[in-house]
């Protein structure tokens, strides 16, 4: 009894599932797991922390991938940087060819193709007071003071932190080391 009492529960439910009307859905059990409650990005709702349905990543997040840099915009934090505590360990065996198109578009139209601080921008007098590489106007700059400068920028010169990947840097400041050998008097 109990058997057949199942089977015709197993029967009716199979019948229930088939339609003739093809493009209709049919019955749907629990339907708030069938189709369940859609969210936009960040539409407003009560029971998240900040009150949208996008939540901000936990304090202190660093995307994968991503290299802190943590020394400050202050004369200190140069003085740190200069001291190159922070160049990465492959930075000598870098090829500085493969920062010249970067150098090209980032910051030739200021210091110049060849680093000599006669950029476009400075031969039409948009801007002043850039310096060439070299050893006589700058005689003490390192690697690591140059990616001090890429991360804060320097008065005129602004922040190219966002614009820049971590290797996309060293890869600059590479090739900004031969610019600079090449256009010192001792070269
Ligand atoms: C908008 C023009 C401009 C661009 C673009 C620019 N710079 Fe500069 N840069 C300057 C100016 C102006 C200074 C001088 C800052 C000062 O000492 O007052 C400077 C200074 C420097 C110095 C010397 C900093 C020091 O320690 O005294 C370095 C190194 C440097 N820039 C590298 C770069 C690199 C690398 C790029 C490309 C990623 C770049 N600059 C892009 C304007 C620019």
């Amino acid at each position: 009894m109990k058997k057949t009492a199942i089977f015709s529960l197993v029967i009716a439910s199979f019948l229930m599932s088939c339609r003739s009307e093809k493009d209709q859905p049919g019955y749907t059990f629990m339907d708030d797991m069938y189709s369940s409650p859609a969210l936009r990005t960040h539409e407003a709702v009560a029971n998240t922390p900040q009150g949208t349905s996008a939540m901000l990543p936990v304090e202190g997040t660093i995307p994968r991938g991503h290299v802190t840099y943590d020394l400050a915009n202050s004369t200190e934090g140069y003085e740190s940087s200069k001291a190159n505590s922070h160049v990465p360990a492959n930075f000598a065996d870098m090829d500085p060819a493969e920062g010249k198109v970067l150098y090209n578009i980032f910051c030739a139209s200021c210091h110049g193709a060849k680093g000599d601080g006669e950029g476009i921008l400075v031969q039409r007098e948009k801007i002043l007071g850039i310096p060439g590489y070299d050893e006589v106007r700058l005689p003490e700059i390192t690697p690591g003071s140059i990616y001090h400068v890429i991360m804060h920028g320097k008065n005129n010169m602004g922040s190219h932190a966002s614009q820049l990947t971590y290797s996309e840097r060293w890869k600059i400041i590479s090739y900004v080391m031969q610019l600079r050998a090449n256009q010192s008097p001792s070269a």
